[in-house]
């Protein structure tokens, strides 16, 4: 049994599907990478698992965690589960951090939310936890404000607060992302070292292709609010069928493909991401797709088992001579 399984899940805003119908599974301890451009629903997925939402966002569907429906438990115990069960790391460190309190303190404080430990056992593992996300001197670095500290370092104290009970899932939203370019190698590599120690699954949310296909053992590919494909990392990256998948990997330097962009990022794909509630009808990349035919009217179907894909007429194989989005001029 998987130990989060995500089915048909579904985001409103004012009834505006901003996330429709997604779905996938994580296995206990597997580290599963979420891609998509920006404005692709990655993050409104993550918060809607966490039932953190927004104001004004309504999710439908389903969300179990080892056998539990997370989408009906009351606020009360699903901030239970929060924390306990899934931990959550986000872009920017200074939001999950309060920047009036010692660091040590909000790790202690963590520690003592969701177990029952006295103050003083608390701060013995908080003492244990900092040399394992990187602080040698603990006893002083655990007095210091966020402030004091690097946006590295910032990152490593929500790492640690997110593993200190032991979650078996951790969501991490663009973990590296606002950090300096040095450090961000450093943080995804402990953060991948202490999932496997202790045996958690992640979702790592990134517009790094290079940063979840070398930390992920599979991938998920949304566009428009949806999955268009999923597989295992190698498969993915070798024998993509979904022209979207296809367009990332063409354009993205270092993974297999050609294009102009820094390494790492996400291409630029011609055209870009409809705003919100603009997104064609049928298949939702239809307009950016060189593949694109009369039947794409209606939304294509999720076809394949272990290797997932959502359109009408997906590559067969990486030679495949009509792959679409590769330098224009491919016709459906
Ligand atoms: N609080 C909100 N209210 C209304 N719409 C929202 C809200 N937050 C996000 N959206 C919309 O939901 C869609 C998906 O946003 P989301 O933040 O999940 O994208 P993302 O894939 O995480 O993008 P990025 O890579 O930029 O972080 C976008 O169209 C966005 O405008
Ligand atoms: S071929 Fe059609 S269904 Fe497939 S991605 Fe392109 S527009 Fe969508
Ligand atoms: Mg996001």
């Amino acid at each position: 049994m998987s130990l989060l399984e995500v089915s048909q899940l579904t985001v409103d805003v004012q009834g505006i599907p901003v996330v429709s119908d997604v779905r996938f599974a994580i296995s206990a301890g597997e580290r599963l990478g979420l891609i998509g451009e920006s404005g692709s629903g990655k993050t409104i997925t993550a918060l809607a698992i966490m039932g953190l939402l927004p104001e004004g966002l309504r999710a439908r569907g389903s969300v179990v965690l080892d056998g539990t429906e997370l989408l009906s438990l009351s606020e009360r115990r699903l901030s239970a589960v929060r924390g306990s069960r899934i931990a959550m790391v986000f872009q920017e460190p200074m939001t999950a951090l309060d920047p009036l309190m010692r660091v040590g303190t909000q790790i202690t404080d963590a520690i003592r939310i969701h177990e029952r430990v006295g103050r003083r056992a608390a701060r013995d593992r908080m003492l244990q936890l900092m040399p394992r996300v990187g602080f040698s001197n603990p006893r002083e670095q655990s007095r210091r404000f966020p402030h004091q500290l690097s946006g590295g370092q910032r990152q490593r104290i929500v790492i640690a607060i997110a593993i200190a009970c032991g979650p078996a899932l951790i969501l991490a939203d663009e973990p590296t992302t606002a950090l300096d370019v040095t450090v961000q190698a450093q943080v995804l590599a402990l953060l991948q070292d202490l999932v496997q120690d202790q045996g958690s699954a992640l979702l790592l949310i990134s517009h790094d292709l290079a940063v979840v296909s070398s930390v992920c053992q599979r991938i998920v590919v949304m566009y428009g609010g949806r999955v268009v494909e999923s597989a295992s990392t190698p498969e993915l990256l070798t024998r993509p069928r979904h022209p979207y998948t296809q367009a990332l990997l063409h354009t993205s330097r270092g993974i297999g493909g050609n294009g102009d962009t820094p390494a790492g990022h996400l291409p630029t794909i011609p055209g870009s991401v409809p705003e919100l509630g603009r997104f064609p009808s049928g298949c939702v990349f239809r307009g950016r797709c060189d593949r694109e035919q009369d039947r794409c009217l209606e939304a294509p179907p999720t076809t394949g088992s272990d290797h997932l894909v959502a359109c009408w007429f997906p590559l067969t194989s990486p030679s495949d001579p009509t792959a679409a989005v590769t330098t224009g001029g491919v016709g459906a």
